[in-house]
C-alpha cells in the first residue's frame, strides 16, 4: 500500500544569526512514511526538530535538502494540493484574542475556502466536537489555556482533512483539557482520520501511538512499534521488592536461584529494597511470591516497572527524555 506521507531525507539548515556562521542544522535528513489510519507520533525533546519538520511538512517553510509527498503530491512542488488534505494544529496558539471562538472559526474557514451555510454547519459540528458550543460567542482572551487550544484544534479540522498535524498540542493546559485533547485524536482517529502527533511526553506517544518515530538533536533515532521498540532495546522488566532489612540477604540468595529471574542486586540507596531483573516481570511475580512464601519472608511492598518510550530514549542517548 502506498503511505499516505513519504518523508524522503529531509534536511533543514535555518539562515545564520546575524548572517554570521553556517546556520543551525535543525533537522538532519530525516525518511518515514505515515500509513492512511495511523497515528503516528514524533517524540523527542525540545529542540529536537519537530516542529521544523512539521513547519516544512506544512508548507510554511521550505526544506534545504529532501522533500514530502502527501497523497502523491509534494510538498515544494504542490503546496496547494497538499494543503487541501492537510489540517495543521501548530504549537504555538494562532487566535485572535478578541474574536469570539465561533468568530475565528468562521474567519480561519473562509480562508480555507469555505462559506455561507456550509460554514455555518461546519463550525456548529467543530464547536460540538471540541465542546465549546456553549462558549462559541465569548471572546479568546477570556478563555483558559485548554479553551484556547481546543479552539486551535477546531481550527485544524473545519476542511475535513484526511490528515492533521498537531503540533505539542498539550502543552500549557490543565489535565483535564489534556484529557479531552487526547480522547479527542483518539476520536478523530476512529472518524478515519490519519494523525501526526508530536510531543515530548512519553506518556501521550505512548497512549496514542500505532506508530512513533523518535528525533533527537535533528535526526530519527528510532522508528518503529513501541513494543518493537522497547523490545530492541534489551532492557528488562524490573520488579522491586521491600523486605524486612534482616531478610535481605537470605532473599538475595534464594530468588538468584529461580530460573525466571535473571539477576538480583540490593537498592544502591535502601539497602532494604532488591531490584530483581526478568524478561517478564508479571509472569515471574508469582513464582517470586511463592518461594519469598515458603521462606517466611514477606515483601512489605512490591512494584514491577516495565520498560517503555522512556527506556528507549535512555537507552539510544544516555539522557532521560525529560532533560
Ligand atoms: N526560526 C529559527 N531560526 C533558527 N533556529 C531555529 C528556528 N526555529 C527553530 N530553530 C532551532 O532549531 C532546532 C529545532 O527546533 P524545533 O524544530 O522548534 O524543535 P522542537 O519542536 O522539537 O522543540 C532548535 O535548536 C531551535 O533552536
Ligand atoms: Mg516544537
Amino acid at each position: 500500500m502506498t503511505p499516505l506521507v513519504e518523508i524522503h531525507g529531509l534536511k533543514k539548515r535555518y539562515a545564520p544569526k546575524n548572517g554570521a556562521g553556517e546556520g543551525n542544522l535543525a533537522v538532519k535528513g530525516i525518511s518515514l512514511s505515515i500509513q492512511k489510519g495511523e497515528i503516528f507520533s514524533l517524540l523527542g525533546p525540545n529542540g529536537a526538530g519537530k516542529t521544523t519538520t512539521i513547519s516544512i511538512m506544512s508548507g510554511l517553510i521550505a526544506p534545504t535538502e529532501g522533500d514530502v509527498i502527501i497523497g502523491g503530491h509534494s510538498i515544494t512542488k504542490n503546496a496547494v494540493a497538499v494543503k487541501k488534505l492537510i489540517g495543521v494544529v501548530p504549537q504555538e496558539i494562532a487566535l485572535y484574542p478578541e474574536l469570539s471562538a465561533r468568530t475565528n472559526l468562521e474567519f480561519f474557514g473562509r480562508l480555507q475556502g469555505l462559506g455561507g451555510a456550509a460554514l455555518a454547519k461546519r463550525c456548529d459540528e467543530v464547536l460540538e466536537f471540541i465542546g465549546l458550543r456553549d462558549r462559541q460567542r465569548e471572546r479568546i482572551d477570556t478563555f483558559s489555556g485548554g479553551m484556547k487550544r481546543r479552539v486551535n484544534i477546531g481550527v485544524g479540522l473545519l476542511h475535513k482533512p484526511t490528515l492533521v498535524f498537531m503540533d505539542e498540542p498539550t502543552v500549557g493546559v490543565d489535565p483535564q483539557s489534556r484529557r479531552s485533547i487526547l480522547d479527542a485524536v483518539k476520536a478523530l482517529n476512529q472518524q478515519g482520520m490519519t494523525v501526526l502527533y508530536t510531543t515530548h511526553y512519553m506518556e501521550e506517544a505512548e497512549e496514542l501511538s500505532d506508530r512513533v518515530g523518535i528525533m533527537d538533536h535533528g535526526e530519527l533515532i528510532a522508528l518503529g512499534k513501541q513494543i518493537e521498540l522497547i523490545q530492541q532495546t534489551g532492557v528488562k522488566d524490573a520488579i522491586i521488592l521491600k523486605l524486612p532489612s534482616e531478610h535481605i540477604e537470605a532473599a538475595q540468595t534464594l530468588l538468584r536461584a529461580l530460573p525466571v529471574i535473571s539477576n538480583v542486586e540490593v537498592d544502591s540507596d535502601h539497602s532494604d529494597k532488591l531490584h530483581l531483573l526478568s524478561d517478564r516481570g508479571r509472569q515471574a511475580l508469582p513464582h517470586v511470591i511463592r518461594a519469598l512464601d515458603e521462606a517466611n519472608m514477606i515483601p512489605t511492598a512490591i512494584q514491577i516497572s516495565e520498560p517503555n518510550l522512556e527506556s528507549v530514549f535512555l537507552h539510544l542517548t544516555g539522557r532521560a527524555l525529560r532533560d
